[in-house]
């Protein structure tokens, strides 16, 4: 078995993978500020100081620095994954990305983050698969799809593991993966970082050979490295080094030491360039990084380079001139449009509902111990709640126990639905913002797509506690009543789960859990114990809008209002609840209406998923 990506690139056509018009890439004066809250007053700091430079088709870039220097800055603000807090210009092919427009940038780019961010329970073919249908859409034929994964996974040596789970691939095999899945679209310019990091040595040496050859198809190849071999390190096209947050090199690799050579900076013998320049980077040799900069800068701007001390750099100087007829030599460009012309139409949000479902579906069959689980847990806790309070459903006497049964099943199932999904976007929120950055679908049949699933979920777990507390409780056995009772109890578990997922997508994970529970706890007392006129003023807001209230009292009046008849009672002397009216009317229950109520805690569920789809496309969309 060959294990080298790129290996199987001789053999194949690459018929899947026409060449795309050039795209190139210049930056000029790139300034970033970030602000730190951390301190007061809030501290404003500029990661980077103005750099400029221009990163090309068919050539493969790195942008080496040492750790901290600002390179997964420079390629966020690049790929257009930061925005706020940056200035500067980035052009097109020689127009402003702001007037042809970010999304309109990104249909022709991909942006490949640092960590392997791959869903664990898809196999590689699978992934695969559901990423080509959300990005080609109805472009291509099933047939033509299969070929061009095929190919891809040929050419990444991924073929012998299409069957295997994305989670059990090892790091390198992750980040091949994370390469394949945006491959599929064919960009012209993709961005990566950090690909080669945790790789081995040979690794690497396939993997910058594969990039290689992507670029040598034209398109435009960059990406961050920290400290690459000799052999690497002369196989990139460009290199441009960042330390300190400014440019101190950008040109081709072989000029590196002839260039430092200018600033008395000599690359001691048989020493690796590559360690040489970050060295000089980190401040290892004295060195005047603003010197630096500014030629740095004239280089990459400027090719006739005149500055250069001839004496010091004959050689440089040379090889320097032989790079500036490459570039001279090189494809000329064209406009974005005719590039996106080529590119292929995305699904229609109908097909990527489909496909999301589906992936989703296959995940929740792989996760099939949760699920169990969770089934498992309420028919459990139904079985006890229904021992501890057997029989309390039809007696005069224990109606005040038949009460607190009613409002720990409300508050189970609140819990239930609201804890299950609290994690769901914090854990969801690095593959989400990756798949939606590339532009693999929307957000609308994203969010509906995981309603599809969760929803049944938690009405089938709701239902399987119900029907064993509602049983052993000895409530009474009528449809109207039990229906009631089903009804108001999936209502409040509906809106759990929609405050689930906006208190997970909106706060601090560590925030989240605690909060959640606090409110839900806060909201659950008003109209438990407490009649309204009972509450004082400023608080009696809070009963009407509780949520809980009305799914109690709904509850609670499906088992003993609409004229229930008399309850049997041991006492034959005095029985206190033996007509049932009595006890709403003490409870203030009369005048329920269950109609707008069920309807209320639904609206307060539909809120809560709409609050929960705007924070999380605020989320995605801040930059
Ligand atoms: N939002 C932020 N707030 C404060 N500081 C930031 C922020 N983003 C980045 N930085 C700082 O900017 C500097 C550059 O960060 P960056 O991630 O670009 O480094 P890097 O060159 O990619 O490093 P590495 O090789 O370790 O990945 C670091 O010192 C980092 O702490
Ligand atoms: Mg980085």
């Amino acid at each position: 078995m060959n294990e080298k990506p790129g290996a199987g690139m001789d053999s194949l056509n690459m018929d899947h993978f026409p060449r795309r018009p050039p795209i190139n890439i210049t930056f000029k004066d790139i300034r970033y500020k970030v602000v730190s809250w951390q301190t007061v007053p809030p501290r404003r700091k500029e990661i980077l100081h103005g750099v400029s430079g221009e990163f090309r088709s068919g050539e493969l870039t790195a942008i080496m620095g040492p750790s901290g220097a600002g390179k997964s800055t420079l390629l966020n603000i690049l790929a257009g994954f930061a925005v706020k807090g940056m200035s500067g210009r980035i052009l097109i092919n020689g127009e402003s990305r702001e007037s042809i427009g970010l999304e309109e940038f990104k249909k022709v780019s991909c942006y490949i983050q640092q960590d392997d961010v791959v869903r664990p329970l898809l196999t590689v073919y699978e992934a695969m698969s559901l990423a080509t249908h959300l990005k080609l859409g109805c472009s291509s034929s099933v047939k033509e799809k299969h070929q061009k994964i095929l190919e891809i996974l040929t050419m990444l040596s991924l073929n012998d593991h299409g069957a295997t789970m994305s989670g059990r691939l090892s790091g390198g095999q992750k980040k091949r993966l994370s390469l394949a899945l945006e491959l599929i679209t064919n960009p012209p310019v993709i961005f990566l970082d950090e690909p080669t990091t945790g790789l081995d040595s040979v690794s690497t040496t396939a993997c910058v050979s594969l990039m290689k050859t992507l670029a040598r198809q034209g398109r435009t190849m960059i990406c961050t490295l920290h400290q690459p071999s000799a052999r690497i390190f002369e196989q990139f096209s460009q290199l441009y080094c960042v330390a300190n947050g400014v440019s101190i090199y950008q040109g081709p690799p072989e000029n590196v030491t002839p260039f430092m050579a200018n600033f008395d900076l000599f690359c001691p013998p048989y020493h690796n360039p590559a360690d040489f320049i970050i060295e000089i980077a980190a401040g290892d040799y004295p060195r005047d990084l603003q010197r630096l900069a500014e030629a740095a800068e004239k280089c990459g701007n400027d090719l006739t380079i005149s500055n250069w001390n001839s004496e010091k750099s004959d050689r440089g100087l040379e090889m320097y001139n032989l790079a500036l007829n490459d570039k001279k030599a090189s494809i000329s460009s064209s406009d974005l449009g005719g590039v996106q012309s080529c590119l292929p139409q995305p699904a229609s949000i109908w097909i990527q509902l489909f496909h999301l479902y589906y992936r989703n579906i296959l995940i929740m069959r792989r996760d099939a111990l949760n699920i169990t689980l969770r089934f498992v847990a309420h028919i459990f806790i139904g079985v006890i709640f229904g021992y501890l309070y057997q029989g309390v459903g039809n007696n005069a006497e224990t109606l005040l126990a038949n009460f607190i049964f009613v409002y720990g099943t409300n508050l189970f199932l609140h819990y239930t639905g609201q804890m299950t999904v609290l994690l769901s976007f914090p854990l969801e929120y690095n593959v989400l913002t990756r798949e939606h950055f590339n532009r693999w679908y929307t957000l609308p049949p994203y969010c509906i797509a995981l309603l599809l699933v969760e929803l049944p979920i938690q009405a089938f777990c709701a239902i399987s506690y119900i029907v064993f507390g509602y049983y052993l409780t000895d409530q009474p056995l009528e449809w109207s009543r039990f229906l009631g009772f089903v009804m108001f109890n999936q209502a409040i578990s509906v809106a759990a789960q929609g405050t689930g997922f906006l208190a997970g997508a909106l706060l601090p994970i560590t925030l989240a859990v605690f909060l959640a529970p606090v409110f839900s706890c806060f909201f659950s007392v008003f109209g438990f114990t407490s009649k309204y006129t009972d509450i004082t003023a400023p608080l009696r807001p809070m009963y009407n809008i509780s949520y809980f209230r009305a799914a109690f009292q709904g509850s609670f009046l499906s088992l003993y209002g609409n004229n229930r008849s008399d309850l049997p009672c041991l006492e034959e002397i005095y029985c206190h609840y033996k007509k049932p009216a009595k006890f709403l009317q003490e409870m203030g229950f009369d005048g329920f209406q269950a109609i707008p109520e069920v309807s209320y805690i639904l609206a307060v569920g539909l809120l809560a998923y709409s609050l929960t789809a705007f924070t999380v496309w605020f989320k995605l969309n801040k930059r």
